[in-house]
């Protein structure tokens, strides 16, 4: 990945869709939209106005917009809430992208947070911030290219504290990971969490009907002449509920819950028409056993 992460803006951009707008009072992130540049935020502007826009190219932005603002109030919640249940005393965020949580999670004021990301995406990342004061305790910076780098030794340089309980957020990732890739991060991951710590992990299952619906929103944005930002950042791994759960086994990992964004989205209190996709990402919190 030479350039910075474009699907970390995508993802972004739905958060501060939603902001406000869905689920008001168990969904907020006030930081995404300050995270954009000037053409992300006023996409941002015409999905929150609710009104499809006139024009193909338009309406295909604002449905893309819609539906990741969607997805992303579940998994977001679900991140949050395991991150308050079991907040620190360190936090690593892994593939960080434009997640805003040390810049918006009062919990995490005695928190030594460590944001970890390909080195393209955290400088992106930095210039984007520069203006913005971390409420986190700490924020410690650590370029790494999981496909590549050694993430135990990376931490341990950043200052990161193994014999001090961890708790992990991997939301976002897994699928741009190959399958050995993922298992690396979980062994360097196990290596470096002393008991007490958590894992939170967002991931993709199988689904041939979600892959086909990647290939056309694809197409629709070649068709519309619209830049897509999964161009670069090929899918590389998506797992089933019980090979993850294997997986984090293997590294010492307990799962305590591996949710679906579809019924994580049900117990959120409000209605909002789901897209089909949601059923195949989940969220798995897991404890050291
Ligand atoms: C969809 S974004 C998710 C960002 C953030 N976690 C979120 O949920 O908002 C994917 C992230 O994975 C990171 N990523 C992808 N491949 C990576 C790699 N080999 N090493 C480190 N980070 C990687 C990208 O840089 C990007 O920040």
């Amino acid at each position: 990945m030479p350039e910075a992460s474009r699907t970390a803006v995508l993802v972004c951009q739905g958060r501060a869709v939603a902001h406000g707008r869905i689920a008001p009072g168990r969904f907020a992130d006030p930081v995404a939209m300050s995270l954009l540049r000037g053409g992300e935020r006023d996409a941002v502007e015409v999905a929150r106005a609710g009104t499809p826009p006139q024009g193909v190219s338009a309406r295909i932005g604002y449905e893309s917009l819609t539906a990741v603002a969607r997805t992303m109030v579940p998994r977001t919640v679900a991140v949050d809430d395991a991150v308050r249940e079991r907040p620190g005393p360190q936090l690593v965020i892994l593939g960080a992208g434009l997640d805003g949580r040390a810049f918006r999670m009062a919990e995490l004021s005695d928190v030594d947070v460590y944001e970890v990301d390909h080195p393209a995406s955290q400088a992106d990342k930095r210039e984007r911030a520069a203006g913005l004061r971390p409420v986190a305790g700490s924020l410690r910076w650590v370029p790494v290219d999981l496909a590549r780098d050694a993430l135990g030794p990376a931490l341990a340089a950043a200052g990161h504290d193994g014999t001090l309980a961890t708790t992990w957020v991997w939301e976002g990732v897994v699928p741009y990971l190959r399958r050995a890739e993922v298992a690396a991060t979980v062994r360097a991951v196990a290596g470096r969490s002393a008991p007490g710590s958590r894992l939170v992990v967002n991931y993709q299952s199988p689904s041939l009907k979600a892959t086909l619906g990647l290939g056309v929103a694809r197409a629709m944005a070649r068709l519309s002449r619209r830049p897509d930002p999964t161009a670069r950042e090929p899918r590389r791994s998506a797992w089933t509920p019980e090979r993850f759960r294997a997986l984090l086994a293997a590294g010492g990992w307990r799962v305590a819950t591996d949710d679906d964004l579809l019924a994580l989205a049900t117990r959120l209190p409000s209605p909002t028409r789901h897209p089909s996709g949601m059923r195949t990402g989940r969220v798995a919190v897991a404890d050291l056993a």
